[in-house]
């Protein structure tokens, strides 16, 4: 079967519009910042798949390790009709799942969810032709905000992997986690992946590699601002910085202005001054401790069922069931 065409529950204005109301918003804050959704334009969807196959960015690979060894137990245990997958990407690991899913029978549909157009017109395109007899429905959507689109019906496995719930704050996460399950019926599954706290010397360069791929990818934020909204950031004016907040347990990548500038942003009629040295902070990533995960999914009414680590225990990945 090839891929349906895909559903755009984000269209060029509204994507437009969130931009420029997180833009306004982030910028004009002290200190300033903006939401790491904005990194995956095409280009920015590339550079994180050049930073999942970087020797310092383990994350991907032990994710990957965990599926393989486990991905026949999630088939069996949920016996998944309709696979969604949120924040897909490539899809890449997910095919660990879908091969699982289809060995043991049953799963019908294939649903990847993603702001990034391109990354979902690629997924589905290869994922259609790797898997005939499956029904692919990509849909480009934010899921902070359309959670409520998702098919409904037959038993459904929602994934939402690499770790990318940790990018979400605190409060943005209970939110997503509640919304997650009132959009799920009783008995629905999902599995989620979580980077685990370790010792900073293993997370840090996983964030500020040697080859400068990440650093890239964090400026690129400025690239889509500049393109998309009239900007004159000079990004090459900027320096990637990761740091680890060992009171919030997680990575916080930030822009640091490497001197005095005023950035002038033609859409919105607004100019940005920076201090020489003031940061702008583009993404944190959250780590997790397994009884963490536990309590976050329990408060938004999922039962716990399973936690499985790769051998390193680098990474988590938790099934669980909406009560
Ligand atoms: N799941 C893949 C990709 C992780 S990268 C993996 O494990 O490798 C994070 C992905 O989430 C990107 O493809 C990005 O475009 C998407 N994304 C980020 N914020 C999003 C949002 N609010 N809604 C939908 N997709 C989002
Ligand atoms: C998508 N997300 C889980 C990645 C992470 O590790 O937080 C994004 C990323 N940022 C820098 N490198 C990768």
């Amino acid at each position: 079967m090839s891929a349906e065409p895909l559903e755009i529950h984000l269209e060029e204005q509204d994507l437009a519009r969130g931009l420029r109301d997180d833009v306004r918003v982030g910028l004009t804050a002290d200190p300033k910042w903006l939401p790491p959704k904005w990194f995956y334009d095409a280009r920015g969807s590339e550079l994180f798949e050049e930073i999942t196959r970087l020797p310092e960015y383990y994350p991907t690979r032990a994710e990957r390790a965990v599926l393989a060894a486990r991905a026949p137990a999630v088939a069996e245990l949920t016996r998944a009709k309709t696979l969604i997958e949120l924040g897909s990407g490539s899809s890449e690991k997910t095919r660990l799942l879908l091969d699982a899913l289809t060995r043991r029978g049953g799963l019908g549909t294939f649903v990847p969810l993603d702001v990034s157009a391109s990354a979902l017109l690629g997924s589905t395109t290869q994922i259609a032709a790797d898997y005939p007899g499956l029904r692919v429905r990509g849909i480009v959507g934010d899921f902070t905000r359309h959670l409520d689109r998702l098919p409904t019906g037959g038993r459904r496995l929602v994934l939402f992997l690499g770790g990318t719930i940790g990018n979400l704050l605190p409060a943005e996460r209970a939110a997503f986690l509640t919304g997650m399950r009132a959009a799920l019926e009783a008995g629905d599954w999902l599995l989620i992946g979580t980077d685990l706290v370790k010792d900073p010397s293993i997370i840090v360069p996983a964030y500020d590699d040697a080859a400068g791929v990440t650093a890239e990818f964090n400026r690129n934020v400025l690239r889509v601002v500049n393109r998309e909204l009239g900007g004159d950031f000079d990004p090459a004016a900027f320096t990637h910085v990761a740091r680890w907040d060992a009171t919030h347990e997680w990575i916080e990548m930030r822009l640091r202005a490497d001197r005095p500038m005023r950035v002038r942003i033609a859409d919105l009629d607004l100019d940005v001054t920076f201090a020489a040295g003031e940061e702008l902070r583009t993404e944190v990533s959250a780590k997790f401790r397994p009884e963490g995960v536990a309590a976050e999914l329990a408060a938004a009414g999922f039962v716990h069922r399973a936690f499985w680590t790769d051998p390193d225990a680098l990474f988590g990945v938790t099934l669980a069931r909406a009560a």
